[in-house]
């Protein structure tokens, strides 16, 4: 009989004991505003702060109300003005070009590797040919670039880098935490991200200027002394006029659900990567799947699995896709012609060029890499209420799907 698989992807675990009832506790206190109440410093946004401020080993962390309103005023506060270029991964996500057009700045789209992961000749190139003095570098469904080769071409050419952290949150590379890198670095607490609050954001920095600006810029109106890792209010002082409030903020009661669930952040990491260990052993069976390597130097979180279908065609994948979903497997190809769910890719992001002229060709440098990598290219999350045995499950279902649809479509025959 034919194996169906019928757990949801986008079903994740309850929220600890400990964060139902932390989350009891504010609501009881009615002190869901970050600077109301009896004691707005010691209030669960503010301990949010400081306990990933901790985490990460950096002085100043902010809570926001979503990882992408955290990337736009990461950029704001990094200096980021209309008109400025960005280099961008042209393998992100929506957030992405949406923080860097809120900002009113244009994207310089930098070219892909088949790790997945930012070219960093490209960006080499295209720094020097654009002159764009800001990086927002996204680690793409958790595949962490060389990141000292990274800082070296940021150094030599003067780029500021803004990390986008929203799939690495836990993950390092050579040990060192993803988030620590930037000049500013911004993380995801979406429900699909690796701590959950329905949404929210987290934005860290070791500078205390930046900081300061972010912290106005999230609507902190003047009571930016209720922050506790934060910089002294005299370095406030010289944004106060000059920084419009573009309000973002926190709740106590989204933060108070953070708080256990960064305690088990660590040991979550490995309940994630067994599962992925397991499917990626699984999926090298089969001659037909790529899997972006990873460097050594990587550690990384599992939560979802990238493979490419690399001598397949368009038709093929979109059929073995459908048959993965008629077997209840949701896989998300990079490579289909229009956006569907949570997927897009470049070329769907024309808002750029709809509304400004002064778009030319060298904010859209040619990125063939990354479409040839995205149009065979496959994602699957790997929600934590999969156990280990679901995963070979879903392996067996995808190994079986694969040789099925590559028969039907006649690839591989002279193998
Ligand atoms: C790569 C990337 N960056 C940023 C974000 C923004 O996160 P949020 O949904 O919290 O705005 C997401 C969300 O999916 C993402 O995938």
């Amino acid at each position: 009989m034919t194996e169906r698989f019928n757990k949801s992807f986008t079903q994740q675990e309850s929220l600890p004991e400990e964060a139902i009832a932390a989350a009891v506790e504010v609501m009881r206190s009615g002190e869901l505003h970050r600077y109301g109440g009896s004691s707005p410093e010691t209030g669960a946004a503010a301990r949010l702060e400081q306990r990933f401020a901790q985490y990460l080993d950096l002085p100043y962390c902010l809570a926001c109300a979503s990882g992408g309103y955290a990337l736009a005023i990461a950029l704001r506060s990094a200096g980021v003005r209309p008109g400025d270029r960005v280099l961008c991964n042209s393998f992100t996500l929506a957030p992405v070009p949406g923080a860097v057009h809120s900002v009113g700045a244009l994207p310089v789209w930098v070219d892909t590797t088949p790790e997945l992961t930012i070219d960093l000749e490209h960006l080499q190139r295209c720094a020097e040919d654009t002159g764009a003095a800001f990086l927002l570098l996204s680690c793409m469904r958790g595949h962490i670039p060389d990141m000292e080769r990274l800082l070296q071409v940021c150094n030599e050419c003067g780029i500021c880098l803004i990390e986008d952290c929203a799939h690495t949150m836990g993950a390092a590379w050579k040990g060192r935490k993803s988030g620590t890198f930037g000049s500013v670095a911004c993380f995801s607490t979406q429900t699909y991200k690796h701590i959950n609050s329905g949404e929210g954001g987290l934005l860290v920095t070791a500078d205390p200027a930046m900081m300061a600006r972010a912290v106005l810029y999230s609507g902190s109106y003047m009571l930016y002394e209720r922050h506790r890792a934060a910089p002294e209010p005299s370095v406030f002082e010289p944004f106060l006029m000059t920084t419009p409030n573009q309000s973002g903020r926190m709740d106590n009661l989204r933060a108070a659900v953070l708080l256990p669930q960064l305690e088990r952040l660590d040991d979550n990491i490995q309940r994630w990567n067994r599962r992925y260990q397991i499917l990626e052993q699984r999926l090298r069976q089969s001659a037909d799947v790529t899997l972006a390597p990873r460097a050594t130097d990587e550690s990384y979180v599992g939560s979802s699995i990238q493979f490419r279908l690399p001598q397949w065609t368009g038709d093929a994948i979109g059929a073995l896709v459908k048959a993965c979903r008629d077997r209840g497997v949701e896989l998300k190809w990079f490579g289909a012609p229009l956006p569907h769910g949570y997927t897009s890719r470049q070329d769907h992001w024309q808002f750029f060029g709809a509304e400004d002229p002064v778009v030319d060709a060298g904010t859209h440098p040619e990125v063939p890499g990354n479409r040839e990598i995205l149009s065979t290219l496959l994602d699957m999350r790997i929600p934590l209420t999969f156990s280990e045995a679901d995963c070979e499950c879903l392996a067996s279902i995808l190994l079986e799907e694969i040789q099925g649809s590559a028969q039907a479509a006649g690839i591989g025959r002279d193998r």
